[in-house]
């Protein structure tokens, strides 16, 4: 399954199957003749994946760079390292950078993509599921600052996307649902089918069934793909793609980015939007029944310790998406559809998370 990503010159191929990674090197071969290449992956993935990155060696004659894992490492130091290395295998302008990993590695490796030689191509190829839904498609690359998160970066696409559901088979179970939330999010932002689909597909996909898991990741790419085409640089419709996201990122930076998984939290985020959409009046109340069917049997996991709203609320104010220091959500209006709302009155915000948070 071919998904295409329309930006004109710089458009690109998503192949989304199950046990595919075993073609890779021949479609390397086929569409990149004889660039050379380099591996960038992470300390879990070179053991988990040892024999595949072999093969890769040895039929792409790739080296490889990896880099410790965890998301306290996507610093400019180790940014910098693959940097070094890159030059250290004499990459050229011509040369591919191939990302196997998680959204951390993917992140990393575009970045210095974007920066080797003002910019080289480079191939995503997703292991997990976060990645396999959003963090491969789109183009953004970064790395993290002691100020914030994804603070330095830039926009810079892949050049193909590589999507094998088989290695989700070996990540764990916690990552399996924390990825699970980002592709259930694009049933709030997807339109009416794709609410629907999710609706009745939410259960298996949280069990890992292999076809409504090929067929959610399908559905979450083609989405994000045509938000993307229309939309690149997050001036508009992209940031409907935050949905439960300013609640999530307050959550992670109230818990000091611990003990919370990203995924965990856009999940609570998800929750809140939909319960400040109804007290805010985004909403409609004869909606509020199949918001609430679709969010039921959530895998809401515990919260670190019980929530201080008011200090969660704070944090909410150094999201990316305030705007004059007025707040911005990502609200569903209807089953499947979402808008960015300003102006949402503050009582409701304390309200929502006092009601959702304290459970
Ligand atoms: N660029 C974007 O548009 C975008 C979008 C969303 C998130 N992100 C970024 O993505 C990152 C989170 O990505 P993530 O959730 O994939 O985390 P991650 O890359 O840290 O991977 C999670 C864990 O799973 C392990 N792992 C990966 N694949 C595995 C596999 N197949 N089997 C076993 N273990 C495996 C990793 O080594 C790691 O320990 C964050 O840094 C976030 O900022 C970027």
């Amino acid at each position: 399954m071919n998904i295409n990503i329309d930006l004109g010159n710089r458009s690109y191929p998503i192949y989304i199957g199950a046990d595919t990674s075993g073609n890779f090197p021949a479609f390397y071969k086929d569409q990149y003749k004889n660039r050379k290449c380099a591996i960038v992956t992470n300390n879990t993935i070179a053991s988990i994946y040892s024999s595949y990155i072999n093969t890769l060696k040895t039929e792409l004659g790739c080296p490889v760079h990896t880099m410790p894992d965890g998301e306290k490492y996507k610093t400019i130091n180790t940014w910098s390292a693959i940097l070094d290395d890159l030059l250290a295998f004499r990459l050229d302008r011509k040369s591919v950078v191939v990302a196997l990993g998680g959204g951390v590695v993917g992140d990393m490796a575009g970045f210095a993509a974007a920066c080797f030689m003002r910019g080289i191509d480079y191939i995503q190829i997703p292991t997990t599921l976060l990645a396999m839904v959003d963090s491969s498609v789109g183009g953004k690359t970064a790395v993290d600052h002691p100020l914030g998160k994804n603070l330095i970066g830039a926009f810079h696409q892949p050049t193909a996307v590589w999507i094998d559901t088989d290695f989700l088979k070996t990540l764990p179970r916690r990552q399996y649902v924390a990825g699970y939330a980002e592709a259930f999010k694009y049933a709030f932002i997807g339109g009416g089918e794709m609410f629907a689909y999710m609706m009745n597909n939410k259960d298996a996909l949280l069990r890992a069934e292999p076809e409504p898991l090929l067929e959610s990741i399908r559905r979450g790419v083609r989405i994000k793909a045509d938000i993307v085409s229309r939309d690149e640089k997050e001036a508009g419709v992209r940031a409907l793609l935050n949905f439960g996201h300013t609640f999530a990122h307050a959550l992670e930076s109230y818990y000091g980015f611990e003990g919370l998984l990203h995924g965990e939290a856009v999940l609570w985020g998800m929750l809140c939007a939909v319960e400040l959409a109804k007290v805010s009046g985004a909403l409609p109340p004869q909606h509020w029944d199949a918001l609430d069917r679709v969010m039921d049997g959530l895998p809401l996991p515990p919260l670190p310790s019980p929530p201080e709203v008011s200090a969660v609320y704070a944090a909410m104010f150094a999201d990316k998406k305030t705007e004059l220091g007025e707040l911005r959500f990502i609200l569903p209006i209807l089953p499947g559809m979402s808008e960015v709302r300003g102006g949402v009155r503050e009582r409701d915000i304390l309200g929502t998370l006092e009601k959702v948070l304290h459970v």
